[in-house]
């Protein structure tokens, strides 16, 4: 039997429910993910790479066929490196397919063959974005059914130091 291995690549500053969500649906289909953080040093994150990809290790530590990586410049050049030719992506409203699509195409381009497989997301995570996420955490609003306890602790403790440095 073949192996199939998909990539789930991301920003995940911070992962949210419904990241994990999608890569553990992921994982009832695909015998192994990467999950992999990208570093886009244009981008202002409030975590840094190595950060993400701790908390991903520990929201995902249960699963022995998830690895958590992180990966600078195109994502087909990673997958390339990796020898994996299929990413998974969650989609959760119109606007998310408009970008997806634009994406999957243009890696299709610079990789052919490179498949772009689409989950959408459950209906309790459709409203949930990392950035809306820091938002509401920033306000002093619950991270409840959007983000790990451990990740809201994270965040309150990021943001806490943020606004500490700038006053
Ligand atoms: O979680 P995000 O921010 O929606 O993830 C977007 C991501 C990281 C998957 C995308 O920006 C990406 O693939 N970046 C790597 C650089 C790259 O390959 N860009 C061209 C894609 S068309």
């Amino acid at each position: 039997m073949t192996q199939h291995s998909v990539i789930c690549p991301g920003s995940f500053d911070p992962p949210t429910d419904g990241h994990i969500n999608i890569i553990e649906r992921g994982l009832e289909i695909f015998d192994h993910i990467t999950v992999a953080v990208a570093i886009n040093r244009s981008k202002k994150t409030i975590f840094d790479p190595n950060e993400r990809v701790n908390m991903l290790s520990e929201l995902l530590k249960k699963h022995a066929n998830v690895e958590i990586d992180s990966f600078e410049g195109l994502l087909v050049d990673y997958c390339k490196k990796k020898k994996i030719n299929t990413i998974l992506r969650g989609i959760r409203t119109v606007s998310d397919y408009e970008y997806e699509l634009q994406m999957s195409l243009a890696n299709r381009i610079l990789y052919p063959g490179f498949e772009t497989i689409f989950m959408m997301t459950e209906g309790r995570f459709s409203h949930i974005s990392s950035s809306i996420i820091k938002e509401v955490i920033s306000f002093g609003g619950s991270g409840k059914s959007m983000i790990h306890p451990f990740v809201e602790k994270k965040l309150r403790e990021k943001l806490k130091t943020e606004l500490t440095q700038k006053n």
